[in-house]
């Protein structure tokens, strides 16, 4: 059965995701949301800290709050977590309304190194509660990969991270985790297996990734895409270059729209007040079906690592 996840908008409207280009795109906005299998809402624009470093992160994070966004995405291996986990709570903003992702770094794959590194991220951060945490990239061996997630699943029942999700899985491993998930709930009881409520990945026009997008879309896991304006590698691309002077709109610009009209949460880093403020302007312009259809490629072109095809 297809489990299609939900948009909420500002008004508290929800609205269907189906195909993304079918939505009434027109209803976006900076609050958007989706609800994800968890039963919590994720903001559909997120703000990435990769590479943003721990002398900037507060002051970076604390302007995109001010600018509107309210989702950071982390992980332990930035060594930022605790300057984003100050901007929470400086910024004058009810916890409740903010977002906060953090990852397990490869090196800590397995069952107890998992727990030591939510623990870790904890003793940083000082949070409450975390509102996603992710298995960074699915290496370490399907032992480690089901230790990992059996540790997330213990803090989501612990009640300290309220959705749990992967990142960087191919199918291949999408399904054995599938698999082990069933396995859970039948040694442990239904709904003792935890849920995919979001996976991240590489996505933008020469990475669509179709496979994995189409899998997710079957059961309702939300769709992250990082490096989604490519580290501004291919701004000068002629399809994209004809949107922007069509919209009036940078080539940054146009790419995170058509990210978020994919039906992805786009996760854009910078470190610039002014890039941050233009990264978040996307809700005043419209791509529409056949542009959306002209900008995609069939190219498979990373601009960083690309860990789904890990065999071990
Ligand atoms: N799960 C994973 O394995 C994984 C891997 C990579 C990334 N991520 C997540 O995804 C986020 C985004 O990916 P990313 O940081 O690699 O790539 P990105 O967001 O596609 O690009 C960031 C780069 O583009 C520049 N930039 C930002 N906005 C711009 C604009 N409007 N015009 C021109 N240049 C602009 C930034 O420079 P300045 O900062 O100097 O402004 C930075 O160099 C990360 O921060 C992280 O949260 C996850």
């Amino acid at each position: 059965m297809r489990t299609i996840p939900r948009l909420s908008g500002s008004r508290g409207h929800i609205q269907t995701r189906r195909f993304a280009t079918a939505v009434a795109m027109a209803t976006l906005n900076i609050n958007s949301k989706y609800k994800m299998l968890s039963g919590h809402e994720i903001p559909l624009l997120g703000f990435g800290v990769y590479q943003t470093p721990a002398n900037v992160a507060e002051d970076v994070t604390l302007h995109a709050f001010k600018t509107g966004y309210r989702h950071v995405d982390s992980a332990r291996v930035y060594r930022n977590e605790q300057p984003c986990a100050d901007a929470i709570r400086k910024a004058g903003i009810p916890r409740s309304e903010i977002f906060f992702t953090s990852k397990v770094p490869p090196r800590a794959m397995g069952y107890e190194k998992t727990k030591d590194s939510i623990n870790s991220s904890f003793s940083q951060t000082g949070l409450d509660y975390i509102d996603l945490y992710l298995i960074h990239a699915p290496y370490g061996g399907k032992e480690a990969r089901n230790g990992s997630w059996r540790a997330l699943v213990e803090a989501k029942e612990a009640g300290i991270i309220r959705s749990i999700g992967v990142s960087n899985y191919g199918v291949h491993h999408l399904n054995e985790l599938e698999t082990y998930i069933a396995e859970l709930e039948e040694s442990h009881g239904k709904g003792k297996g935890g849920e995919i409520s979001v996976g991240q990945w590489e996505l933008h026009p020469w990475l669509a990734r179709r496979d994995i997008v189409d899998w997710c879309k079957e059961r309702g896991v939300v769709c992250e895409a990082y490096c989604p304006i490519i580290r501004g590698q291919r701004f000068g691309e002629k399809a994209l270059q004809h949107l922007a002077k069509k919209h009036a709109k940078t080539p940054a610009q146009v790419l995170l729209r058509w990210s978020l009209q994919k039906g992805f949460v786009p996760l854009p880093k910078s470190i610039t007040p002014s890039r941050i403020e233009e990264n978040a302007d996307i809700y005043d312009f419209e791509i529409d079906a056949e542009d959306m259809k002209a900008l995609e490629t069939t190219a498979y072109e990373p601009c960083a690592w690309d860990p789904t095809t890990s065999n071990d």
